[in-house]
């Protein structure tokens, strides 16, 4: 990419369009996602290449549950398998962390997060955010809650709820908010995600479906938005 291209700092990415693209090949709609997966490992990759601080990938959420059994089934062993198998995450320097209620898995899943989490945590290279049982509505109750218990413990007061306390008890604590949220399958909505983290971020949609984003389609979002003018309500 051209050395004049500022690379964001962090980028959040809704993967979409798996569906339709197994269903133009008359393909069941568990090989959309299969291939959907192998792209979420290849853009990681060139994430970590381009030198990105954090990276969210939202892979399922709260809302997907609604979906057949059958569908849901498939995405959660292609998460295992991504996780075990082919995202390599002993060698690689990602620290990464799941964004969601964790509290709906359990067994095997769960526990290939939370070690996956405590083993990468002190890692120095790019953040791995992967979406997981997400919802930005549900991770706002999550942080009122945890902020109205300190104020009943007695450790906080009231005056002391401001932006940056709320900011600290989202799951992306610490991370900066993303520069922008890349939708690809040419749909236009921000579907629950990230709200409180996008209250500046640009929005960059593209048409190709997800299991046939490339490289290229990301240098095309980094470049779409390094021409975004952006002023943070200044002038
Ligand atoms: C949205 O496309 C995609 C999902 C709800 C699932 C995304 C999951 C993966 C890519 C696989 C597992 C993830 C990882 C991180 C290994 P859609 O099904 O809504 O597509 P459609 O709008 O065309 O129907």
């Amino acid at each position: 990419m051209d050395n004049n291209i500022i690379i964001p700092k962090h980028i959040g990415i809704i993967m979409d369009g798996n569906g339709r693209w197994a269903k133009k090949r008359m393909l069941p709609r568990n090989m959309g996602h299969k291939k959907g997966a192998e792209v979420f490992q290849d853009i990681t990759r060139y994430c970590n290449e381009l030198g990105l601080e954090s990276v969210t990938f939202y892979a399922f959420s709260t809302e997907n549950w609604k979906r057949p059994v059958e569908e849901v089934n498939g995405i959660m062993s292609l998460l295992k398998e991504y996780l075990i198998k082919a995202f390599d995450y002993e060698k690689e320097n990602n620290r990464v962390v799941f964004l969601g209620d964790k509290s709906a898995f359990s067994g095997e899943l769960l526990e290939l997060m939370l070690d996956i989490e405590e083993k990468t945590k002190d890692r120095k290279g790019m953040t791995l955010n992967i979406a997981l049982n997400y919802g930005a509505r549900n991770e706002i109750v999550h942080a009122t809650k945890a902020i109205a218990q300190m104020v009943k413990n007695g450790e906080i007061a009231v005056e002391d709820i401001n932006e940056e306390l709320i900011s600290n008890n989202l799951y992306t604590k610490g991370q900066p908010d993303p520069d922008f949220i890349l939708r690809p399958s040419g749909e236009k909505r921000i579907s629950n995600f990230l709200l409180w983290q996008i209250a500046y971020s640009e929005f960059v949609y593209m048409d190709v479906l997800w299991p046939d984003f490339t490289r290229k389609d990301l240098d095309a979002a980094i470049i779409e938005f390094n021409k975004r003018n952006r002023r943070f309500g200044g002038v």
